[in-house]
């Protein structure tokens, strides 16, 4: 399929390259009998191999919404939505889940392991069906849990267990990863541990990662900060002064 021609939104604070996402006048309309919710109301944007976004916004946003769509989890009412060259809008379920798991790794407020299974094979269970994928003590290595590959997630602690999450989503090296409020259970200085995991994952392996949370204090380490109002991008800008995860506070 071809690619978008619209022209692409501009990045904050840097000249064009290939943008790894491309959206415009993308809609999400959900129908609930007689009423219509108006989750995205018309987004344009781009991202680009190698950043690290901060999505920010109040409650019933969108911000989900949108992740959800770029992630090929959920297809949008109206506009276009393309990875790379490939258009994720009007593609089937088997497109998108190809899609998924070729390209993209998810992780969410709750980790979601299998109590049964051990930190290891939790993401052993992901890199058996991955292409190219790097060893599972290596995905866990590179989230500071090289001395946990054999606990059960009851034997780990919040933090820990989102950071088996992390490397679970890492290990099959997907090109992005989509976080939707990876830090929303865990109190700061567990939160921070996560993020620091995040940081480095983007910084060594290169993942365009977009990371969406309530707290604005999340936003300092990021490379470019957007934020949703009403299914609307209300701010897209560059954050020159970014900061290492070490160094935030909440
Ligand atoms: N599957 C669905 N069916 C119907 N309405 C939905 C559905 N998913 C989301 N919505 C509605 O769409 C709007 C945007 O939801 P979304 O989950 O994207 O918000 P959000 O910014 O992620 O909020 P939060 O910060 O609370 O997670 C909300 O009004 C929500 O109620
Ligand atoms: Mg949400």
């Amino acid at each position: 399929m071809p690619v978008p021609t619209t022209e692409t939104p501009a990045r904050p604070g840097t000249t064009a390259g290939a943008a790894v996402f491309t959206a415009t006048g993308l809609t999400k309309t959900y129908r609930m009998g007689e009423v219509e919710v108006h989750a995205l109301r018309g987004v344009d944007l781009a991202l680009y191999p190698g950043e690290f976004v901060v999505l920010l916004g109040p409650s019933g946003s969108g911000k989900s919404t949108l992740l959800n769509i770029l992630g090929g989890l959920d297809v949008p009412t109206s506009g276009t939505v393309a990875y790379c060259d490939h258009r994720l809008d009007g593609a089937d379920g088997d497109a998108l889940t190809l899609f998924r798991r070729e390209h993209v790794g998810f992780v969410f407020q709750f980790y979601n392991l299998l109590p049964s299974l051990t930190a290891l094979e939790n993401v052993a269970l992901v890199t058996e069906i991955a292409d190219d994928p790097m060893p599972p003590a290596d995905a866990l290595a590179r989230v500071g849990l090289a001395e946990r590959l054999h606990h059960f997630p009851a034997q780990l602690s919040g933090g820990e267990q989102q950071r088996v999450a992390i490397a679970r989503a890492i290990a099959k090296q997907p090109d992005v990863l989509l976080c939707d409020e990876p830090t929303g259970a865990l109190d700061s200085t567990t939160g921070i541990r996560v993020l620091e995991a995040l940081e480095a994952v983007n910084r060594e392996l290169g993942t365009l990662t977009v990371v969406i949370t309530h707290n604005a204090d999340i936003a300092r380490m990021a490379t470019r900060v957007m934020a949703l109002a009403d299914g609307r991008i209300v701010r897209d800008e560059a954050n020159p002064a970014r900061v290492a995860a070490s160094e935030l506070h909440w």
